[in-house]
Formats: structure tokens, sequence, C-alpha cells
């Protein structure tokens, strides 16, 4: 039905269900049709020649944007807190795709890594107007062929609602600069707080982080009643957590899941079969997502 789904990197519990789930979607429409994404490792990439590229928190760190030389021009408070951010994640990364424990286990430890991250931004004084160059000059990369995947749901006015635990701020400006930020997108991400002069001084509302997207959904509601007439979603996520952010979509009929599996492959790879409708393995480029949106609309 779409040739690109014998991909290499496709995998498929059920494809038959797939094929119906697709088949009942084009039926009603792509007026019917809305798609919900995360952002980090989902719509950006997982890795590039071989690197990790930076998630949103850790834009700020990438060693582009703090050369060698611009760090021993830093004072050393600021030195302190970027090497105190990247420690954050080599510590709690491994134990948000730690597959030995639980997410009951996993989940204070998960909000101890978001506080501990704000409280480092907060303490750098980071400057609204420096957010662009960090952008600008960081690792971050949009998954190849993401020009059509926007650009697509612009025309065809198929609601995007951008979803992330990362800082919404800076996803905004990764899409901005890449010249995708269309008016049919909606963000729901932790936003930065700037007191009068412009410097981070907080966050601004609930924390979202990785185990909390469905209370994220629940409380916007408002967002989701105004969508009431697009009861088909189209879900992109690269965790878990990310099946929960259509659970305020009302009345749904139908949703395919697309689940970008980037890192341990192997040990989680039955658990995102048994929860994501296709599950795309090493794959750093939308051409599925596309493949669908192109069948649909
Ligand atoms: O956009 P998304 O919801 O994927 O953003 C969350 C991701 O950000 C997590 O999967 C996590 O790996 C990463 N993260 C980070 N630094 C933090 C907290 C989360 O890089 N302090
Ligand atoms: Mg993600």
């Amino acid at each position: 039905m779409i040739p690109e789904l014998s991909n290499g990197s496709v995998l498929m519990k059920d494809p038959q269900r797939v094929q119906e789930i697709l088949q009942s979607m084009l039926k009603a429409g792509s007026n019917t049709l809305q798609v919900i994404s995360d952002f980090d490792m989902t719509l950006t990439r997982f890795s590039y020649n071989g690197k990790r590229c930076p998630t949103c928190h850790n834009i700020l760190d990438n060693s582009k944007t703090i050369s060698n030389e611009c760090r021993l021009k830093l004072d050393l408070r600021i030195l302190s807190c970027l090497l105190q951010l990247d420690h954050l994640l080599e510590t709690y990364y491994p134990i948000e795709i730690d597959t030995s424990r639980s997410v009951e286990e996993k989940l204070p430890l998960m909000v101890e890594w978001w506080t501990k991250a704000h409280d480092l931004l907060v303490e750098q004084k980071i400057k609204k107007d420096e957010l662009a160059q960090a952008v600008r000059e960081s690792d971050a990369m949009l998954r190849e062929g993401y020009e059509l995947f926007f650009d697509r749901l612009h025309e065809q006015s198929i609601p995007l609602l951008i979803f992330s635990a990362g800082i919404g701020d800076i996803l905004e400006e990764v899409i901005r600069q890449a010249n995708v930020f269309h008016p049919n997108v909606k963000v729901i991400s932790n936003y930065m707080d700037f007191d009068e002069f412009g410097m981070l001084r907080a966050f601004k509302g609930e924390l979202i982080h990785i185990y909390n997207k469905r209370e994220g959904a629940l409380f916007n509601t408002g967002h989701f009643k105004e969508l009431r007439s697009k009861p088909n979603v189209l879900l992109m996520g690269d965790s878990l957590g990310d099946l929960d952010m259509a659970d305020g979509v009302q009345d749904m009929k139908n949703i395919l899941k697309i689940g970008y599996l980037n890192d341990k492959v192997e040990e989680r790879k039955q658990s995102y079969l048994d929860s994501y409708d296709i599950v795309l393995v090493n794959d750093e480029s939308l051409e599925i997502p596309n493949a669908v949106l192109h069948y649909l609309t």
C-alpha cells in the first residue's frame, strides 16, 4: 500500500492492523487529520556522522556553542554549570533508557534530572537574545525530509502539535531557523520565564517531563476542543512516554503511532513493537511519516 513500509528500518507487529487504520483514515479524509509529535529525537536527529545530536536542554552545552577556546574565556561559574549539565546527561540518560527499571522507579529520578537542569540553566543567567545564536551554532538538526513534512502539513492545513518535554523557546528557535514554523504549528513544552532585563529567572507553569505528557495533554483541553473535527491522529514519538500525548484528543476515531527506536535497539525492540504500530529502527529521516502523509493527503 505504501512502498516505503517495506524499508529495512521499518518494523511492525501487525501490518494488517496498520493497513486497516490507514484505510480508515484515508476514507475519513485529510480534513479530519491532526498530527501530534514529540520533538527531541523524533523531529530532530539522534545522531549525525556517528555523533549524538543535542536535545533542547543540551544545545547550550553543545561543543560548538561553547568551544574550548570560548570555555577558557568563560567565567568559572558558567563553566562549572556547563560541566554539571554534561554530567547530568551522563548520569540520567542511561536511566531514561534503562529497560531493567520500572517507570515508577524512574519517575522520581527523571523529575530530579529536569529540576537540576532547569536550576542550572537559571543559575547561568541565560539571556533571551542569546538563544538564537546558541541554536545557530549548535549541532541540533531536524531529520532529513523535514521541509516536506512541515510544508505539506501547512499546505494541507493539517494541525501539528509539537508536544515536548524539552524547552519550548529553544525548539521554536530550531524550527524558526529552519523556516518551517508555520501557523499550523502549536507547541506545548517547558517555556522559559525571563525578567525585565531578558534574563532567565525560572520556567513557566507545571514541569513537563517524559512521564507526565498525559497530564500535560489533559491540561490543554482548550487546544484539543478546537480540533474536535479532527478525530484521526498521526502520533510520532521516540519514548514510551510519548504514547500519552494524544490523551486529550476528543472522540478519537483512529490513531496511528510511529515510534523512533534510536538507542538500545535489541533491549527495547519488543516493548516498542507492543506499543507503536510502526517502529523505525536507526532511521534518521522523516521518510516514513512523509510517505504516510503522502498516502493520506
Ligand atoms: O522533546 P522531548 O519530549 O523528547 O524532550 C525530552 C528529552 O530531553 C528526553 O528524552 C531527554 O533525553 C532529554 N533531556 C535532556 N536534558 C534534561 C532533561 C531531558 O537532554 N535535563
Ligand atoms: Mg523525544
